[in-house]
């Protein structure tokens, strides 16, 4: 059976992971880190070809300060780490959010591995960082009102087509399935108008403990789903 084209991912659960152990959040997440390492890999071997994995929200600036340095260094470290091993493997890295609000070294680093590993063509991996659906459908508006001022376009021609073509995902197609970890049914403002025909697969497991196992039988559900899209 074919393999959803386009997986999502809402990597959740690494506090709660850190915390059943005793030892601090930040330990959930590194931990996590590895989590996506094998799922990328994974998603590789079975043929997806868009992996988006929600990393960082615009909300979750609002934590302790300690934790968001740590994860942005966090952030920094894997993706020069794992830079090699995407190039090796045709993965491409891209990413979406508000960029501009990162830390300036994390800029540079994930710049440089956009680049470095920009010729991969078997899967690509899109971080959304800072990232937030409204914020994101908000700048697709202002960009459209933009350009029909300047007479680019007729306010006629505003339909979905246009609007998915402002987003910041513009160039992927939306996601088939979108995975939540550690058990909360919620969106949490993560791609808001992608998601609309999305099958969503919530699991109890936390994202520490997920893993290519975890994400064979996330597509296994996935393939028993009728996928109707509002037709009979
Ligand atoms: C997800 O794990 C990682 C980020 C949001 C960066 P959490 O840190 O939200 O873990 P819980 O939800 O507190 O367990
Ligand atoms: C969503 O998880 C954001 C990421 C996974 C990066 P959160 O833990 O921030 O979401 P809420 O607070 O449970 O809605
Ligand atoms: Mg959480």
């Amino acid at each position: 059976m074919k393999p959803p084209r386009h997986i999502a991912i809402i990597m959740d659960g690494n506090g709660r992971w850190a915390k059943e152990r005793g030892l601090p959040r930040i330990k959930g997440h590194e931990k996590g880190a590895e989590s996506l390492r094998a799922v990328v890999e994974g998603c590789a071997e079975v043929g997806v070809e868009f992996l988006t994995v929600y990393a960082f929200s615009t909300e979750n600036w609002s934590r302790p300060k300690a934790e968001v340095s740590a994860l942005m260094k966090l952030l920094e470290l894997f993706i020069e780490r794992e830079t090699p091993e995407l190039i090796e493997k045709g993965i491409r890295l891209q990413a979406i959010g508000r960029l501009t609000d990162l830390p300036e070294s994390c800029q540079r680093a994930l710049h440089k591995a956009i680049e470095a590993t920009s010729g991969g063509t078997r899967l690509t991996l899109v971080l959304a960082l800072s990232y937030s659906g409204r914020t994101e459908i908000t700048d697709a508006v202002k960009s459209i009102v933009r350009d029909v001022q300047a007479g680019r376009i007729d306010s006629a021609m505003i339909d979905p087509e246009l609007i998915s073509r402002h987003l910041y995902t513009r160039v992927y197609p939306d996601p088939d399935l979108l995975i939540r970890t550690s058990g909360e049914m919620r969106l949490s403002n993560f791609l808001l108008w992608q998601l609309s025909y999305t099958e969503i697969v919530v699991t109890q497991k936390l994202w520490p403990d997920f893993g290519k196992d975890e994400l064979r039988e996330a597509i296994a559900e996935f393939h028993g789903r009728d996928r109707r899209f509002g037709a009979v």
